[in-house]
């Protein structure tokens, strides 16, 4: 899963285009592109599309955002739409594993009211939204089977800090969301699910956006969340591996084969041991979900 695209759920004719635009999935937002006046309205938009949209051919994965745990809008917005069988919910401003197992209850109870089958409905949850959440990013492992993989936000993050501003003169994340992003990383590595980097919220700027995916994809993450349709094929490219890529963890494998109960190989002069055979492994995994190899 390489792009998740947002859509805000009263967003009319761009749920259609999110549906088009190449993304791996979409998340149907009822959090904060939806005012609180909304949200009675956007439930019912997000119910009425997403049980529409589920049952279409070759279709992206279906998530929908809604509120924090704090907010108490949480239940009207499950009650809403796990009737409609999303893939997966966002919880935003999660405070570390035990706010999934919350979630998780949550979303147990309305499955079996639905008729859906339990644990149908997975969580991607957003772990660095408040200042506590980051202290609990190591709390995720075992949570809950639900939980599908973790993403950082440096907008509540900045505001709850009490910051200026979340990025620098150079348009990069300063320290504090910086040390957000890894323990996103570093949380969803410990709980064995995927890590998915933050939105680039300048739509317009495409450089910016393949610098930091580029950035992401190296460092280990497994995608990026989009705000903007232009920005799906970036993601989608730069988190697709490489030919290059390929044949190179093709040869890993292969060298590692060749050499049973060897701890260490040699390739072109370079030493490669057991974390590059993971990471070759890693990357031969990712290509075949891209569909690549
Ligand atoms: N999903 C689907 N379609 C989208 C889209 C999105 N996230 N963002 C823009 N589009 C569509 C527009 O409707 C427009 O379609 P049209 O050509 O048929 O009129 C086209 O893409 C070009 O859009 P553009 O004019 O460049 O942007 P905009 O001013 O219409 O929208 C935003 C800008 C930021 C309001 C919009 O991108 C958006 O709503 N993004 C998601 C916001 C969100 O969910 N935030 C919460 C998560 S951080
Ligand atoms: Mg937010």
């Amino acid at each position: 899963m390489r792009s998740f695209l947002f859509v805000p759920a009263d967003g009319g004719k761009k749920l259609d285009k999110a549906m088009a635009s190449g993304a791996d999935a979409v998340i149907v937002d009822l959090e904060d592109s939806i005012a609180p006046d909304g949200k009675a309205g956007a439930r019912r938009s997000a119910a009425d599309f997403v049980s529409d949209a589920v049952q279409t051919a070759n279709r992206p994965r279906l998530l929908v955002r809604v509120n924090g745990l704090a907010t108490g809008l949480t239940d009207a917005d499950l009650d809403a739409v796990v009737p409609a069988r999303p893939d997966a919910i966002m919880l935003p401003k999660a405070e570390g594993g035990a706010g999934v197992v919350h979630a998780d209850a949550k979303l147990s109870a309305r499955e079996a009211i639905a008729g859906v089958p339990e644990g149908h409905i997975k969580i991607v949850a957003i772990a660095t939204e408040t200042a506590t959440a980051l202290f609990l990013a190591g709390t995720y492992r075992d949570a809950s089977p639900r939980l599908a993989g973790l993403t950082w936000g440096a907008e509540d993050l900045s505001a709850e800090l009490g910051a200026q501003a979340n990025r620098g003169p150079d348009g990069r994340f300063l320290d504090p969301y910086r040390l957000a992003r890894a323990l996103c990383l570093a949380g969803a590595a410990a709980a064995q699910v995927p890590a998915i980097d933050t939105v680039t919220v300048d739509f317009r700027d495409l450089k910016a956006l393949r610098r930091e995916s580029e950035e992401a994809q190296r460092d280990g993450f497994a995608g990026k969340m989009a705000i903007h349709p232009a920005q799906v094929p970036v993601i989608n490219e730069v988190f697709t591996p490489t030919a290059a890529a390929i044949a190179k963890a093709r040869a890993v494998v292969a060298a590692f084969e060749a050499n049973p109960g060897r701890g260490a190989v040699g390739i072109d002069g370079v030493m490669y041991d057991r974390p590059h055979l993971e990471r070759a492994r890693q990357l031969l995994a990712r290509a075949v979900t891209a569909g690549v190899a």
